[in-house]
């Protein structure tokens, strides 16, 4: 792994102790109007090199490189509500191919998402070729356990486990991996809205999710690392099915203390 550190070119810092406003890790301080730092790890999170005017702290190490916010763009408030009030869980999909630079496009989102203690623990299979094959060792998994499964509930008892019960003929997959499940779940939600934008529905397989981590060969086949697990399983494609208006949900229960 590559060695990350924070590097201050003194003679550009003019001591305006942006960079130690923001640091969380509270390890970078002003001395004689420069600033240093305290220690050398820390969660190389980046917000010391993002805020400095005089681009005076780079992070070494790193794959990509920063970019300058040139302009501010603001979502529409409504609008973003009107995505949220309006996106379904899709199962029904058109045979159209999503274009290599929109699978980039989410791609780029879930690795872009924020992680807890800036682990930067998630990684991604796209099931391409492998589709088919991977979601019948699921089925097979699925069709073990659903025994189980009926005796304790009616709707698993009325649920078909065919070929295509957890991908539903969608032309792509992303399986999203993580150390900690939170982080891969953020990064599925904001792929998941980076997939609305460019007009694609999307699907959260929760099961196949359980199939991967469950099934030692599943976890073998798609490559699941010691350490990480599924965090989730998105199905994405062109929708084959148009929602006319919302869909109900409970009230909004919130306590103000
Ligand atoms: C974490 C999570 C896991 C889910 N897993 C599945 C799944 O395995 N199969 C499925 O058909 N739907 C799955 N769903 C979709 C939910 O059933 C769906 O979100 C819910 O019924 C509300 O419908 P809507 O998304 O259209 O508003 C999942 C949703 C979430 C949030």
């Amino acid at each position: 792994m590559k060695q990350h550190q924070i590097v201050i070119d003194v003679n550009k810092c003019v001591g305006c102790g942006l960079c130690s406003k923001v640091c969380v890790a509270h390890n970078l301080e002003i001395k004689n109007k420069k600033a240093g730092k305290v220690m050398d790890s820390c969660i190389m999170c980046g917000q010391c090199s993002a805020v400095c005017p005089k681009e005076a702290i780079a992070l070494e190490g790193f794959d990509d490189c920063q970019i300058e916010k040139t302009e501010d763009i603001r979502l529409n408030p409504d609008a973003v509500l009107h995505t949220i009030r309006f996106r379904r869980s899709v199962r029904n999909f058109k045979k159209t191919k999503i274009p290599q630079e929109v699978v980039d496009q989410i791609l780029e989102a879930g690795r872009l998402t924020h992680t807890a203690k800036n682990m930067q623990d998630v990684s991604f299979v796209v099931l391409d070729k492998e589709k088919d094959r991977i979601e019948k060792m699921a089925v097979k998994v699925f069709k073990a356990i659903k025994p189980i499964a009926d005796l304790f509930s009616p709707m698993a008892r009325n649920n078909k486990i065919n070929d295509s019960f957890f991908f539903f003929k969608a032309p792509v997959i992303i399986i999203i991996l993580a150390k900690d499940k939170t982080n891969g779940i953020l990064a599925a939600q904001n792929m998941e809205f980076v997939a609305e934008a460019n007009g694609l529905g999307v699907l959260y397989s929760g099961f196949f999710t359980i199939a991967a981590n469950i099934s030692r060969k599943i976890r073998k086949e798609i490559g699941i690392p010691k350490g990480k697990k599924a965090a989730m399983t998105l199905v994405f494609g062109y929708p084959d099915v148009k929602y006319l208006r919302s869909t109900p949900h409970k009230g909004l229960e919130v306590r103000y203390m």
